[in-house]
């Protein structure tokens, strides 16, 4: 039976002065990844245990890798870049997980058997289309449902390197390129547009692996040469600034509060919402800045703000902020004017259409909305909204982001919500709710 949940009250104050959120998804899973593939053990802290991490290490440890897990380290035996250990009938299950299905995918290349590749209902309606032609191109055989999971796929030992162009600012998909290139002989070239350039700093500043980087004035060429094998390494990971933006957010909509979000990645490919959010006035600072293996690391801290500007934002941010337009549209959704967005085509093609859920949040909340050309919105903002009527929040394909951010919605705003799914934050960040209780809010779920 579908169990809902209720907040009933804005918190009228913060318990706390600072918060830490869990580690960085992104990091984790790559943590995973490329740990399995190295030679040794390999050892992370305050690595992320959510089901979609939890996705990656279960199709790993099918795949002959060992991986233990005490609390938040996680120790992985890699075994060389051909050392998995594929069999026969292999069905591999990425979960929610669209960065598990299409990284892993790439790691496949070289099986002898043919694996197969599937995922729940939302990411059953994924496009995978992004890697499976880069994987084709390789050398791999690959049979998909119209581009979508289930995938059957059928490595080779004759992969050849590649040319390829990533046109959607896609960092699954660059990354899933990136990481074929490693089982491969010779030099794959990637023209890709921006995107979170995680995988490419752990090449460069962990692994070793000779990999060059041109940034031109709109996309990136990327080379990386094939078959050197790197050893294990420990990694730190910092936390993750996907789910302290629902913090942030949170604290500038309410009235007359202050939050420090400590030991973030603020890496420039994923500070996106930062800079959106200041340029609507909003004074968010990063502080304590350290530089750790190539990734940039702070403090995060924010102010409530009622006299937020409406924006009128250019594409060139919206890679960076990718993970973050449901709380952006909500930003919007309490400034006095209009705001545009523009060329948001991916969001649709995230755990659920997170556009259209965007506009059906706001215009639940009585805030006029225009979708342009199913890539775009027009958000009527509305300052100093009170809300207080019931607001029910259901059949979103439990995508994560869209149940936190109705639960932020509702904390700042005010009204009575009912959100259905109430587990479905756990793919990404288990301890949403704990602390957000931490902070003072009343929830119920039942
Ligand atoms: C991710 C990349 C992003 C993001 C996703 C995680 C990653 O997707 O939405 O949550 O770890 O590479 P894109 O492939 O659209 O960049």
């Amino acid at each position: 039976m579908k169990k809902l949940i209720l907040i009933n009250k804005e918190l009228s104050i913060f318990k706390k002065k600072s918060i830490k959120v869990e580690g960085d998804k992104s990091l984790s899973i790559r943590f995973i990844i490329l740990s399995s593939l190295s030679t040794g053990k390999s050892l992370a802290s305050n690595i992320l245990k959510s089901e979609d991490t939890m996705s990656v290490m279960n199709i790993l440890k099918k795949l002959g890798i060992k991986i233990k897990l005490n609390n938040n380290n996680c120790e992985v035996k890699g075994k060389g870049l051909f050392g998995y250990k594929f069999k026969k009938n292999l069905v591999l299950n990425a979960g929610n997980s669209g960065t598990t299905a299409r990284l892993l995918l790439s790691t496949l290349i070289d099986s002898n058997y043919t694996i197969k590749i599937t995922g729940d209902k939302s990411l059953k309606k994924r496009d995978m289309n992004r890697v499976i032609k880069p994987l084709k191109q390789f050398g791999a055989k690959i049979k998909s449902n119209k581009g979508k999971l289930p995938i059957f796929i059928t490595g080779t030992k004759l992969l050849k390197p590649i040319q390829y162009k990533e046109n959607l600012g896609s960092a699954q998909s660059k990354s899933a390129v990136l990481i074929a290139a490693l089982k491969t002989k010779g030099q794959t070239k990637l023209y890709c547009l921006p995107s979170r350039n995680h995988t490419e700093l752990m090449f460069k500043n962990i692994l070793k692996v000779p990999i060059k980087i041109k940034k031109r004035s709109n996309d990136e060429i990327i080379q990386v040469n094939g078959l050197n094998e790197f050893k294990s390494f420990n990694y730190r990971i910092p936390g993750d600034i996907s789910s302290a933006s629902f913090f942030i957010v949170l604290t500038l909509l309410s009235k007359n509060k202050t939050l420090i979000i400590k030991n973030v990645n603020v890496n420039p490919s994923r500070t996106g919402i930062i800079k959106i959010l200041n340029r609507m006035g909003a004074k968010i600072k990063i502080f304590n800045l350290k530089i750790y293996k190539g990734e940039k690391v702070a403090d995060i801290f924010v102010r409530s703000n009622q006299n937020l500007k409406p924006i009128n934002l250019e594409p060139k941010l919206n890679s960076s902020a990718i993970d973050e337009f449901l709380l952006i549209f909500l930003v919007a959704g309490t400034c006095k004017g209009m705001s545009s967005f523009k060329k948001l085509s991916e969001l649709n093609k995230k755990e659920s259409k997170r556009l259209d859920w965007g506009i059906k949040i706001l215009n639940q909340i009585g805030i006029k909305t225009k979708k342009i050309k199913n890539q775009g919105i027009k958000i009527w903002g509305k300052q100093n909204l009170n809300l207080n009527k019931t607001y029910v929040i259901k059949n979103y394909l439990k995508d994560h982001r869209v149940f936190m951010t109705a639960t932020i919605a509702g904390l700042a705003l005010g009204g009575n919500w009912k959100i259905y799914d109430p587990n479905s934050f756990k793919t990404s960040f288990p301890s949403f709710l704990k602390i957000l209780r931490d902070l003072g809010a009343k929830i119920e779920i039942r």
